[in-house]
């Protein structure tokens, strides 16, 4: 389980999708500037746990969440939004396709998003169950909730715990939920695993947030490091990387992919 195997399986569901043109060369555009499969990965590694082998519901699930998380990045990019001219140093995707070719690229991998789920359903019934959950998380209470929130709430400072949690957290929640739904994992390490996800979702957008300080020289209103500054910032990412790490031991939850990813996103470790 690589990034290398995702890649080839994103490839694949793409070519498959049946994407006319400006669509296809948008789609491909994105996932080929980059990004480290960090949901897919997550969802991989939890399904490990299990020890059941990789099957082809396994793989469109993976890449169902990849397409998810593209979608929520070009529209969060989109001059409406956060009005971004580059990711992971390239141009974003309405920079190079046009504002409403943007849009509508989001469109179409949320819905092969769920097309791609609704596949894996047809062969897997529990990825039925971990997909009704991915989408309440993934949608209007959870990460959609969590970007309205943040663009609209008069008090973001006071907020801003329950924004990033939906905006962050619970994709990546949702990522490993369905990984140990599928892989029929215990209560007691779905418990562990959610702790972590919480833990280290958030310990994630800290650092996200204290990386934006350091490419734009001062940090966004709407940020952590903008609300509490970033001497708190970082305690509080090393708090929180302890947290996740403590939740996996605490549940029995063994797993090195796990604790190293921690201490990455952390920036304890390349
Ligand atoms: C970016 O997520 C959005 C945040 C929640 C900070 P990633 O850093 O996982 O994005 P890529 O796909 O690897 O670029
Ligand atoms: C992105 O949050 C979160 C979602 C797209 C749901 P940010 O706006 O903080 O992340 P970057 O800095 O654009 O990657
Ligand atoms: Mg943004």
């Amino acid at each position: 389980m690589n990034k290398q195997l995702v890649e080839e399986w994103i490839d694949d569901r793409v070519a498959k999708a049946d994407f006319d043109e400006p669509l296809f060369s948008a789609v491909k555009y994105v996932f080929s500037t980059g990004g480290k499969r960090l949901r897919p990965l997550m969802f991989l590694h939890a399904y490990a746990l299990s020890g059941k082998d990789i099957t082809e519901a396994v793989k469109d699930f993976a890449v169902a969440i990849e397409c998810l998380h593209q979608y929520t990045l070009i529209h969060d990019d989109l001059p409406c939004m956060d009005n971004d001219d580059f990711r992971r140093g390239q141009p974003t995707c309405h920079k190079m396709f046009g504002e409403a070719n943007a849009v509508l690229t989001g469109d179409a991998l949320l819905n092969l998003s769920f097309t791609l789920m609704l596949k894996a359903a047809k062969e897997c019934p529990a990825a039925l169950e971990a997909g009704y959950e991915f989408s309440i998380l993934s949608g209007g209470a959870g990460v959609v909730g969590g970007q309205m929130a943040e663009l609209n709430t008069a008090n973001f400072k006071a907020e801003l715990q329950e924004i990033y949690y939906k905006k962050t957290c619970y994709l990546i929640w949702a990522a490993v939920q369905a990984g140990a739904i599928m892989g029929g994992l215990s209560e007691a390490q779905l418990n562990g695993l959610k702790e972590y996800c919480f833990n280290f979702g958030f310990a994630f957008q800290v650092y996200d947030d204290l990386m934006d300080i350091n490419e734009k020289g001062s940090a966004p209103e709407r940020s952590y490091v903008g609300c509490f500054g970033m001497e708190k910032a970082v305690s509080e990412v090393k708090k929180c990387t302890q947290n996740a790490i403590d939740a996996l031991s605490m549940s029995g939850i063994n797993s090195n992919f796990f604790v190293n990813l921690a201490l990455k996103a952390a920036g304890r470790k390349e």
